[in-house]
């Protein structure tokens, strides 16, 4: 069975877009390979201390995965932190990656932009990326497109190190959700709806009150026709509403048209909210459920010692290659 990892950062609580775009998948995936699915809090710590708690945001992330539908018994489910040998073999693997080409990546030149002190974790982040992906000998690794590049360079440091001290990782592929699938901001809807938004209107949070997510619905921009048609370009409102229905329904984008035909925007406004505050409803109910039941801690305690066996074996391995006195 191939293996599949794939981590979230304890930044802030995951929107309906990280739902669709990415938790979703990996609830299909479980079936279908050997998943490692991680909170990267080492990663979250890159750039400045943000206002909040990470201790409260990753046990957080770990109940909404949980809530989502990530299941124990398929995937093993751990804190990045908790594992030390992410931060040690990330070392190794800054020795074998290149200045030039981390300053090539795009997420660090968008960071950095016109600031003085940026740190050199922020610069250094794609190389951790590429430990948490290679000590797992991950075939394959789902991310969004904006994560693309830092999965290439990955595979690069691994092919690199391979040619150098002979085949010590396996090299990992990308694994792009398709484009249907990218769910826009519901005020602006030609922007991706994103964790870090400034208008809060137009992105829909999984812990956000109900009432609230119904109400940003109803309000979301649309055009003037008052026609229900996908058309992105034109319509990127009620395009984004018809994608958000099609996701959570499994309706394709033509039943959905022939199904409003007749409808204006308010009516199918109507239903979007319906079906997304009952899924969103559903997924809260599981999400207290989940933090206050105390089973965050044992499954944590049984993803880590799962992980760390997997990465020791590894971290011993590349030691061995290089030939680290033991
Ligand atoms: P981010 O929150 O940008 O770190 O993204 C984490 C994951 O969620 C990535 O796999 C993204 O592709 C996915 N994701 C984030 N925002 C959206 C969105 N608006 N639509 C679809 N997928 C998204
Ligand atoms: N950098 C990823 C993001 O911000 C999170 C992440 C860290 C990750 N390590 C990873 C994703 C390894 C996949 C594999 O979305």
């Amino acid at each position: 069975m191939k293996r599949m990892l794939t981590g979230l950062q304890p930044t802030g609580v995951i929107t309906l877009g990280n739902y669709i775009g990415a938790i979703k998948q990996m609830v299909k995936y479980q079936d279908e390979y050997e998943s490692f699915i991680f909170v990267a809090d080492l990663h979250a710590i890159t750039v400045p201390k943000q206002n909040f708690n990470l201790k409260e945001n990753t046990k957080s992330l770990i109940a909404l995965y949980l809530a989502c539908g990530i299941d124990p018994k398929k995937n093993t489910i751990f804190v990045q932190s908790q594992n030390e040998y992410h931060a040690n073999l990330s070392w190794v693997l800054e020795c074998n990656a290149y200045f030039g080409e981390l300053s090539r990546m795009h997420q660090f030149k968008e960071k950095s932009k016109g600031k003085e002190n940026f740190t050199a974790g922020l610069f250094t982040y794609p190389v951790l990326m590429a430990s948490d992906i290679l000590l797992y000998d991950a075939d394959i690794v789902p991310v969004g497109i904006d994560q693309k590049q830092h999965v290439e360079i990955a595979r690069d440091i691994a092919i690199r190190f391979n040619n150098k001290y002979g085949k010590t990782f396996i090299v990992p592929e990308p694994l792009i959700s398709d484009t249907g699938t990218k769910i826009a901001d519901l005020v602006d809807p030609t922007k991706k709806m994103s964790k870090s938004s400034e208008n809060q209107n137009g992105v829909i949070r999984l812990l956000d009150d109900l009432e609230l997510i119904r109400k940003k619905i109803m309000k979301a921009t649309t055009d003037s026709d008052s026609i229900i048609k996908y058309d992105e370009e034109k319509k990127p409102g009620i395009s984004n509403l018809i994608n958000i229905y099609s996701s959570l329904t499994g309706k394709t984008i033509k039943q959905i048209e022939d199904e409003f035909k007749s409808s204006n925007y308010g009516t199918f406004k109507k239903v979007v909210a319906d079906v997304v505050v009952n899924e969103i409803e559903k997924i809260q109910k599981k999400y207290y459920e989940y933090l206050n039941s105390g089973i965050i801690d044992e499954i944590l305690k049984e993803g880590i010692n799962k992980a760390r066996i997997y990465a020791k074996s590894k971290y011993d391995a590349v030691k061995n290659k290089i030939g680290f006195y033991n």
